[in-house]
C-alpha cells in the first residue's frame, strides 16, 4: 500500500507552467490527442480510433484517480501563453511491482525543442524533494526514441526490455531506473 498524493502543486520551469489538469482542458485534448504520432507508443489500453468523447472520458478517469491520491496529471502550459494544456505529465507511485510510473505526451507542433525534458526534470524533482521517493521507473518502446532520449538526458539506467502491448500493436519496450542519489548528483 502506498500513501495517497498529495494535492498536485503547480510546478514552473523556465518555459513552462504545470498546473494540475481540469475538466477545462477537455477541449484541448480532444484536439491534440488523436494523432498517430502522439499516440502510436501509447499502451495498448488508449482507444483507437479515438472517440469523439475520448477526451471527456478519460478526464473523468484521471480526476477520480488524483481524487483518491493515485495519481497525479499537470497540463503543460507555455509561460507567456493563454493556459491552454499543450500536452500532458502524469505521475505514479510504485506498487511494488509494474514498474512504470510516469506518462507523457505533448502536441507535436511543440517537439523538439527540449520541452518534455524540462516538464519531466521538474515532475522528478518533485518525486524525489518533496514526495522523498527514492527512485523512479520509467518506460517507453524501443522504438520511440524521442521518449527514451528523456529518459537519458535525464540520467536514468536501462534495466530491461520486456514484450509490450502499444496502440500501434506489440513492441518491445525498455524499462528504466531513475535513482534520487544519482539525479540529485547530475544536479551539481
Ligand atoms: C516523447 C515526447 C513527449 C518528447 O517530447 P519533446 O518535448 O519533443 O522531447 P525533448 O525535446 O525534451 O527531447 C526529445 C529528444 O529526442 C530526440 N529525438 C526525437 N525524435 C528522435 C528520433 N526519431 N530518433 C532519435 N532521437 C530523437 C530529440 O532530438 C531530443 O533529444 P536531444 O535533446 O538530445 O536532441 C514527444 O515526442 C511525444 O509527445 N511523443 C508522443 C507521445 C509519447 O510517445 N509519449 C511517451 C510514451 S512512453
Amino acid at each position: 500500500m502506498t500513501d495517497p498524493l498529495p494535492p498536485t502543486p503547480v510546478l514552473e520551469t523556465a518555459r513552462l507552467i504545470l498546473r494540475p489538469i481540469e475538466a477545462r482542458d477537455i477541449p484541448a485534448v480532444q484536439r491534440i490527442f488523436p494523432q498517430w504520432e502522439v499516440v502510436r507508443w501509447l499502451h495498448a489500453g488508449v482507444p483507437w480510433p479515438y472517440p469523439d468523447d475520448g477526451a471527456a472520458t478519460n478526464m473523468t478517469q484521471c480526476l477520480e484517480q488524483r481524487a483518491k491520491g493515485e495519481r497525479a496529471f499537470w497540463a503543460l502550459t507555455l509561460k507567456g501563453g493563454d493556459d491552454t494544456l499543450a500536452g500532458r505529465i502524469d505521475l505514479w507511485p510504485f506498487d511494488g511491482e509494474k514498474r512504470d510510473m510516469r506518462g507523457f505526451w505533448l502536441d507535436p507542433a511543440l517537439h523538439g525543442r527540449g520541452l518534455m525534458t524540462e516538464a519531466a526534470e521538474a515532475v522528478t524533482a518533485y518525486a524525489f524533494e518533496v514526495l522523498g521517493w527514492p527512485f523512479l521507473y520509467l518506460t517507453n518502446a524501443v522504438a520511440n526514441r524521442a521518449s527514451g532520449r528523456v529518459k537519458e538526458k535525464q540520467g536514468a539506467e536501462l534495466v530491461a526490455i520486456e514484450a509490450r502491448d502499444y496502440v500501434g500493436g506489440p513492441a518491445e519496450g525498455q524499462v528504466w531506473r531513475l535513482d534520487r542519489d544519482a539525479w540529485r548528483a547530475r544536479q551539481g
